[in-house]
């Protein structure tokens, strides 16, 4: 036991299969296949969403977001909508896709759902297109539709297929958001991608071998566009949540047994974040207050990666 318990939390050994589960589900986002009836472990939706309360910081901005059918892709977009952006977001829940756009559309916003499989090359093409064909541009792009490891456990027992799963998600559906956002943002000579990365992609954690690598891809593949793109007007970061309060991570407590309290205890401020919280980040990132912010992965965890 290491007299540092940071140095223990980091590296959870693998002879103590429990206090493995508990970190890598506290920590780097786990958790097994989604419960029946998913989305009923949804947080609350924003309060505010539309013009109301909102002060119109992100007024005619076009926002294209990648999995805003829960969790913080869809914070995000009640946030930016909220603050006066046209919003396009997708996902591959229509009904939950269409009901978002309806409440958005409902307190005053302007939002548009499309169904789109970011794994899939020609969903996401789609995707963009019709964010041009209807709002004209696209000046923010959030990527960040992403899946947890399926089955958490050493890395020799990860399956093929859980491994593909993830990659072709988190890291390949990232890339082709990429691929297809650019070219729009070079012919407009501005824009600004937001990808949504994770503590995971700073740090190894037992048990989730295929979340991990691929949030490892997406700051690789952030630093690489933000270095490509810099010098012609778009600026590119990603953002490292920890534990969020998104079904996703009520899945992987859920399923490993543990709590918010227990999970709480591994971040600095001893609490989960709300996905208000992230969509702040975000919005900053997006905002003309982080114009010499190119390239980063920044902590939006609570500390978890400062010590
Ligand atoms: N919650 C956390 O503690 C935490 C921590 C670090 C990083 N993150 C990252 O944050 C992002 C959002 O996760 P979340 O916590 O908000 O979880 P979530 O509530 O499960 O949301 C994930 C979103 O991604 C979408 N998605 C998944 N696969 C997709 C696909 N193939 N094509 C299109 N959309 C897809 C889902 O929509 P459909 O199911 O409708 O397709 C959903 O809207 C992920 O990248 C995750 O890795 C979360």
């Amino acid at each position: 036991m290491s007299l540092d318990p940071r140095a223990e939390r980091r590296r959870p050994s693998l002879s103590s299969p429990r206090r493995d589960v508990l970190m890598a589900g506290a920590a780097g986002l786990i958790a097994a296949a989604a419960l029946p009836g998913g989305e009923a472990a949804a947080h609350t939706a924003p309060s505010g969403a539309g013009r109301h309360g909102g002060t119109g910081g992100f007024a005619g901005k076009t926002v294209l977001i990648t999995g805003a059918t829960s969790g913080i892709g869809k914070a995000t977009a009640y946030a930016f909508a909220k603050e006066g952006a046209r919003v396009m977001f997708c996902g591959r829940r229509t009904e939950l896709g269409r009901s978002n756009e309806r409440e958005i559309r409902d307190s005053g916003g302007e939002a548009s759902f499309r169904r789109a499989d970011v794994r899939e090359e020609s969903d996401v093409a789609a995707l963009v297109t019709e964010c041009v064909r209807h709002y004209g541009r696209i000046d923010i792009a959030v990527n960040n539709a992403g899946i947890e490891t399926p089955r958490p456990s050493p890395l020799h027992q990860q399956s093929v297929r859980d491994f593909d799963a993830v990659w072709r998600t988190n890291a390949r559906g990232v890339f082709l958001s990429m691929k297809y956002e650019l070219p729009r943002m070079l012919s407009q000579r501005r824009g600004v991608i937001i990808n949504t990365a994770s503590i995971s992609a700073e740090a190894g954690f037992a048990t989730i071998a295929p979340y991990s690598a691929s949030k490892h891809a997406v700051a690789s593949l952030t630093k690489v566009a933000a270095l490509e793109y810099a010098d012609k007007g778009i600026r590119v970061n990603a953002l490292a949540p920890g534990a969020v309060d998104t079904p996703m991570l009520r899945r992987a407590a859920e399923a490993f047994g543990t709590t918010y309290a227990e999970i709480a205890q591994d971040y600095p401020i001893k609490r989960i974040v709300h996905p208000d919280e992230i969509a702040r980040v975000i919005m900053f990132l997006a905002s003309d207050e982080a114009s010499a912010v190119v390239g980063t992965d920044v902590d939006a965890s609570g500390g978890y990666l400062t010590g």
